[in-house]
């Protein structure tokens, strides 16, 4: 709900259980005021007591008051006007001038959210969102600054963005523009980022801020694998299940900037939006310039409190895919059961083995166009390898159909081998600095997608394939970051626009893609997870997690990657052992268990697995179908992190609460240790639940605040999944099976 109290000139804007106050003071500025519990409609004016600092300029229109922007919380702060903090916004004017002074104008309030053209967003219709525009004004540049805010009923979120319109008749260049500002009057938290590397993804990491400015960032024309675009602030004493949290994210894949400035007076500035790095925005005369969407949660339940907000914008407004809240395939990739060295008799083969196994996809990974045996050739040439392949993709398809399963395709669009035909015909496609030789990685370049008839190329290269064949499924792969950033198509005085208009151009392709072809699930992939945001999620219900399919890593990697998307988002496989990426051997119980409960699948051929682990599969397919709603539709906790012992646990409750699976895992063995107890959450407190497992009756209330014990495990690496279901018949006198 969003209130406008005219005597207040205050804007009130209440969430589930939060507020959001902004108010109007009589020079016409904007204020920040208050983010916390909810509170009833008052005027907050009372907060700031006026003083003169030394040092902090006092604005000319308002200096009886001893009002310095130095001091106070500006809602959308410009630069210029004697606020020495990081600005939200910086414009250029034609004289050179990068001053500005953005005054209020109006505001408008409906039902609902509108679509953002051209970039990826949330959506929401008039009972379950509510929205702001709020129109600022620098009156001298004649530009007109456009404030949106949505407040989700049923959530206790706030989506903002801004969009920037020059009115006058010259050129403006836009040197940054945040998609949000939030102004705290204290410091009194600790960060919480998500950082990490290829095959090593979003490693929670938990830091007191300091004076001066943090910033989390991308520069890579990528989210990228190095850090999320994700900050959250926590009260000091703020646990998975308790406590304070505000968390930020971006519905963006590119260049990100999350920053968090702690001052002289320790406030708290934090800012998130497209990283002022290398941007620049020419605006024309009449031109408008529209931020990404930034997410804004708060909650008083903790961090699991905080995703769970993520997890549920995520399922109920970001993604339109008619998969994200539809059952996923189970799907076996060929990646790491063969990489390159296939054939169509191989193949063949592989697929014939996962009769009867429960697996729904087969997925051909990499290798299967041009003539690519490796990863030195042919991307850019979206032709089926004869050679391997020699009827095509149809003998692969005809086999999956005749082995019960559907068929999926590895694609990587957006790049372009030196060795490939599409080079050779357009060598100024790529992204490139005329007259620097380019810099490869994994031997390929970056089309340059700010160009139309690049986008039309990728967007024709990849429908027809899936216009030709009988494809469900599609692995959306990107493989090495921009550099050389250089556009043929762009004039000298637009190059510093080239980041983003390359995602503004994979977003149009994106759009194109996934509306003529529904039926086909996307899977977004970048060398693991390496472009895992919203923006991609968008489009794509899910992501390969990570490369390294360790199921001891993976611990790490799934409940880090937890704290802001959910696990029906997260793609996770058991594959083969000694492990690809890290050489450990697991067994194949903790492979599976570590695995379940995301969007399920294999990395592996069965054809060198063991009659028992061939025996597993079955067990685990047929368990993952009856836990699947648990992650469409449930609940996540985190329970215990790995980043902090030898231990990990999560846990997943059903929408009803009826039943939850519980994952427990101790990364390696000690002798006589002591015996761990978990406590739940999530549960009815009032309900009975039977343990399968330990054969343990108990009520949900003991289960949360006694918890049970876990049983002695035997060796390194070892998990068990406990499956709790609400029990109907009367209690019983409890002992817990060792
Ligand atoms: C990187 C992906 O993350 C892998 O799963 C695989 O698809 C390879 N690329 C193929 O080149």
């Amino acid at each position: 709900m969003i209130c406008f109290n005219e005597q207040m000139q205050s804007f009130f804007l209440h969430s589930r259980s939060s507020t959001y106050v902004m108010k109007v003071i009589e020079n016409g500025q904007l204020l920040h005021l208050y983010w916390g519990d909810r509170i009833p409609e008052c005027d907050l004016s009372y907060i700031h007591l006026f003083y003169n600092r030394s040092f902090s300029p006092v604005l000319y229109d308002a200096s009886e008051l001893c009002y310095s922007l130095d001091t106070l919380s500006a809602e959308y702060p410009a630069f210029g006007y004697g606020d020495y903090h990081t600005p939200a916004f910086t414009i250029q004017a034609p004289n050179g001038s990068r001053i500005c002074d953005l005054r209020y104008t109006g505001h408008m309030i409906t039902p609902g959210k509108p679509d953002i053209q051209g970039l990826p967003h949330l959506r929401a219709d008039e009972n379950e969102a509510d929205t702001l525009a709020l129109f600022l004004r620098d009156d001298l540049l004649d530009l007109e600054v456009t404030l949106f805010y949505t407040v989700f009923k049923d959530l206790d979120v706030i989506s903002r963005y801004a969009v920037i319109k020059n009115r006058s008749s010259q050129e403006l260049s836009l040197l940054q523009a945040a998609s949000c500002c939030l102004e705290f009057d204290h410091s009194d938290f600790q960060l919480i980022d998500l950082h990490g590397s290829q095959c090593r993804e979003r490693q929670a990491e938990r830091t007191p801020l300091h004076h001066g400015i943090h910033s989390i960032e991308s520069r890579r024309g990528a989210s990228g694998h190095q850090l999320s675009p994700f900050a959250a602030f926590a009260r000091p004493d703020t646990g998975e299940q308790h406590g304070e949290v505000y968390g930020i994210s971006l519905i963006y894949s590119g260049n990100f900037r999350i920053s968090a400035e702690v001052d002289q007076f320790d406030r708290l500035r934090v800012q998130a939006g497209i990283n002022p790095f290398n941007f620049r925005w020419a605006l024309g005369s009449g031109d408008s310039f529209t931020t990404p969407e930034a997410i804004m949660v708060r909650s008083t339940a903790g961090l699991n409190g905080m995703s769970q907000n993520f997890h549920a914008l995520y399922r109920q407004h970001l993604s339109p895919s008619r998969y994200t809240k539809a059952p996923r395939p189970i799907v076996i990739n060929s990646w790491e059961a063969s990489y390159f060295d296939f054939d169509e008799e191989k193949l063949k083969a592989l697929i014939a083995s996962c009769e009867g196994l429960g697996i729904d996809t087969f997925v051909l990974d990499d290798g299967w166009f041009g003539h690519r045996d490796n990863d030195t050739s042919s991307l850019g040439d979206w032709v089926v390898n004869t050679k391997k392949l020699p009827n095509g993709l149809s003998g692969i398809i005809e086999a999956c159909k005749r082995h019960h399963m559907e068929f999926g395709l590895w694609f990587e669009p957006e790049m372009v081998s030196p060795d490939s035909d599409l080079y050779r015909r357009h060598p100024d496609w790529c992204i490139h600095a005329p007259g620097r030789i380019p810099s490869q990685s994994r031997n390929q370049l970056v089309l340059d997608l700010s160009r139309q008839e690049v986008q039309d190329f990728m967007a024709e290269a990849v429908s027809s394939i899936l216009r030709e064949y009988d494809i469900r499924y599609v692995k959306w792969d990107m493989n090495r970051n921009i550099t050389d950033l250089g556009s043929e198509g762009l004039p000298a005085d637009r190059q510093a626009e080239l980041s983003h208009r390359y995602i503004l151009g994979l977003y149009a392709v994106l759009e194109h893609l996934t509306t003529a072809f529904p039926h086909v699930l996307f899977e977004g992939c970048s060398g693991g997870g390496g472009r895992f945001d919203f923006g991609m999620l968008y489009y794509m219900p899910q992501t390969w997690t990570s490369d390294n399919s360790d199921a001891v890593d993976r611990l790490k990697i799934q409940y880090g990657t937890s704290y802001l998307f959910p696990p029906a988002a997260m793609a996770a496989h058991v594959s083969a052992c000694p492990n690809h990426q890290t050489g450990r051997m697991t067994p194949f119980e903790t492979r599976g268990n570590v695995a379940l409960g995301f969007c399920f699948g294999y990395e592996l051929n069965p054809l060198h697995l063991s009659p028992e682990e061939t025996e597993a599969i079955k067990r685990q397919t047929a368990r993952y179908k009856e836990f699947e709603p648990l992650m469409l539709e449930g609940r996540f906790y985190r329970l215990c992190s790995p980043f902090l012992g030898n231990e990990c646990c999560w846990q997943q409750v059903s929408s009803d609460g009826s039943l939850s699976i519980v994952l427990y895992a101790r990364v390696l063995a000690t002798c006589n240790p002591p015996v761990p107890r978990i406590q739940l959450a999530g549960l009815l407190p009032n309900a009975l639940y039977r343990i399968d497992e330990l054969d343990l009756i108990l009520p949900g209330e003991v289960l949360m605040n006694v918890g049970f014990s876990i049983p002695w495990l035997w060796g390194d690496f070892s998990t068990m999944l406990f499956t709790l279901r609400k029990y109907e018949g009367l209690p019983e006198k409890q002992t817990q099976k060792e």
